[in-house]
């Protein structure tokens, strides 16, 4: 209880100090971020449509999980809807991860459109409105893993998925896909005749994302936007000057826009022409190091070169299931990890298992901060001896 006699200097201080500066800074003036920062030190951590191998592909809940095993990125593939929202999802068709078949009122819906000169059927993304598709739910993709959450998440939106990662409890990267920009253009139209590429740079734009790779603005909210489309990419670099990755399909797929083969798209003078505009390539791992009868066979010079261009490379995808994992590595994602880390040098890896990719970084990979303390530490105990001597 207070004693009355102390209620006059409190009164005072009270007066006074409403017009001072107070002792701590008030949560709504305090703009510094005392977050956990993002590691730079080790490759990256880049959870591949959320923990996707648990909980259904690009969920709120997916993210959530990610950011809680220890995801430096969480990445999205971004559509539209018929209505212009950009959305997070990965099919332009609904039909393989969503609960569609069951609403009789779409059952008309379903349509034949060319994607990137294929004939594809289904219920495509571009025909409903962010209405509509809030009323599906999301499944689980592969039968193989864990259903029991098939039909309760929605489909999020791009501002929806940004959220999650601002409200992490320490430094969460985005790392957002530009999916399907030609078919996407094609069929959604948006006021003023502003392209897909446009709405998806104003949108991080609107929520603080800036900067170059590693520049102070980008540690605060780091971000690297990736595409499989070269045109996408050079015309965003005029838009932003956040870093860009070049994503790379499989050798037998040309890219969507330029229509280029892949040995065209990874030589030397594709390389050194598209740094102008990204800090590194997303290749298809088994184009880096081909696999026979499920064995790897020897790795290409890909990693080499790019590194040599100053590029980092991503490759997608690892998933921990046997049905995924090639037989040098005995069924042991482990030594997957290992291999292509240690042996491949990688500086980011795509993985449906966040989780198993960072308690392998864990085990193995002390973090630049904790060298730093063990090297602090060593000092201090050579200094200590030093004075021991000297007395
Ligand atoms: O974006 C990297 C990797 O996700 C590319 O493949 O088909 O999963 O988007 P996809
Ligand atoms: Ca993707």
């Amino acid at each position: 209880m207070l004693e009355t006699r102390s209620l006059p200097i409190i009164v005072l201080l009270l007066i006074t100090g409403s017009a001072a500066r107070p002792f701590f800074p008030l949560p709504s003036k305090d703009t510094e971020d005392h977050r956990q920062p993002l590691q730079t030190s080790r490759p990256y951590n880049i959870a591949h449509r959320g923990s996707n191998g648990e909980i259904p592909e690009e969920t709120a809940a997916a993210y959530m999980r990610a950011i809680e095993e220890g995801a430096d990125f969480i990445e999205t593939d971004i559509l539209s809807s018929k209505d212009g929202v950009l959305i997070c999802f990965h099919d332009v068709t609904l039909d393989a991860t969503t609960n569609i078949a069951d609403f009789k009122q779409f059952a008309n819906r379903k349509t034949t459109y060319e994607v990137q000169g294929v004939n594809m059927t289904g219920w495509f993304i571009v025909d409903f409105t962010l209405e509509e598709l809030k009323l599906l739910r999301v499944n689980q993709r592969y039968p193989f893993r864990d259903q029991q959450y098939n039909g309760k998440f929605q489909i999020i939106t791009f501002e929806e998925y940004i959220a999650i990662a601002l409200d992490a409890p320490r430094v969460v990267g985005i790392y957002p896909e530009i999916k399907n920009p030609v078919f996407i253009n094609q069929h959604v139209k948006w006021p003023g005749g502003k392209r897909f590429e446009d709405i998806f740079v104003k949108t991080l734009k609107k929520y603080g994302y800036k900067g170059s790779y590693l520049s102070k603005e980008w540690l605060r909210q780091p971000a690297f936007i990736q595409s499989f489309a070269p045109t996408s990419l050079v015309y965003i670099s005029n838009l932003t000057d956040l870093p860009k990755i070049f994503l790379i399909d499989d050798v037998t797929v040309p890219t969507q826009d330029t229509n280029q083969s892949y040995a065209e798209i990874t030589s030397d003078s594709y390389l050194d022409y598209i740094k102008e505009y990204v800090v590194g390539i997303g290749p298809w791992k088994d184009t880096v190091v081909p696999v026979e009868g499920n064995y790897l066979t020897m790795a290409t010079d890909l990693v080499a070169r790019a590194h040599a261009h100053n590029l980092q490379v991503h490759p997608y995808t690892y998933r921990n299931e046997n049905i995924f994992l090639h037989f040098n590595f005995h069924q042991d994602p482990y030594q997957e990890y290992d291999y292509w880390i240690s042996k491949i040098g990688v500086d980011g890896l795509f993985t449906d298992f966040t989780g198993s990719l960072h308690d392998f970084q864990e085990w193995t990979t002390l973090l630049s901060s904790n060298d730093d303390s063990a090297l602090e530490l060593l000092h201090k105990i050579a200094s200590m001896i030093q004075s021991y001597k000297r007395g």
